[in-house]
């Protein structure tokens, strides 16, 4: 048996109708439930950053999460397939019409992804003081807690709702399927069958 953790919201979704494509019938949790047993897959629904806690722990064999949560976690996970869905960019956001300050001694950015933010500014060779928030993070900058923020890019529109811009990108991310070494090695011959048919499907 396979274990999947997905992440609860569309990547999850979209997920579930990639299993359904390849196998011609209906993958869908129950109401509140939050294990799906359709042999010979187990699939387990989490919050999106759990996904690679899950999978690193072996709780799950296989996961499927955006390519921001694994770098942020910076865990040694096996990247299999970019799965071309939850398209996003990580960027720069600022006020309109305004810009990051880098003469100033130290910046502060407001991030949900406080790694990625700090490892951005560091290759810049910038001091940057981060704030880690949770959520709302477009807030930030109009209330002056910070000079700027580091957050994903779907749409554009809650930027742009709230009167920031994009000032630099700093990755492109997509969801990907990734495995733990072990469950890699030992249940090889059922991952690599999925796998392809994954990709068949997905192309
Ligand atoms: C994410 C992200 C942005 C928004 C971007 O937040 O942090 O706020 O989506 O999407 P857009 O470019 O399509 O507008 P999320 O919806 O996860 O809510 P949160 O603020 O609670 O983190």
């Amino acid at each position: 048996m396979l274990k999947i953790a997905l992440p609860k919201g569309r990547i999850g979704q979209e997920s579930l109708e990639i299993f359904e494509k390849i196998f011609d019938k209906e993958f869908k949790f129950d109401d509140r439930k939050l294990i799906l047993n359709i042999e010979p897959f187990r699939f387990l629904l989490v919050r999106n950053q759990d996904v690679p806690t899950y999978v690193l722990h072996q709780a799950a064999d296989l996961g499927i999460v955006g390519l921001d949560v694994l770098e942020e976690k910076e865990l040694d996970l096996v990247k299999l397939l970019d799965l071309n869905i939850g398209k996003c960019k990580i960027c720069v956001g600022v006020k309109n019409n305004q810009h990051i300050d880098y003469n100033k001694p130290e910046i502060t950015i407001a991030s949900k992804m406080e790694n990625i933010a700090r490892k951005y500014f560091s290759q810049k060779a910038v001091a940057v003081n981060i704030i880690k928030l949770y959520g709302s993070i477009e807030l930030a900058p109009l209330v002056g807690l910070c000079d700027g923020i580091v957050d994903i890019v779907e749409t554009g529109a809650t930027m742009k709702q709230n009167g920031l811009e994009v000032s630099e990108v700093i990755m492109d991310s997509s969801a990907h399927l990734i495995s733990n070494k072990n469950s890699f090695m030992e249940k090889k011959e059922e991952i690599l069958n999925l796998y392809s048919s994954i990709a068949k499907v997905i192309n």
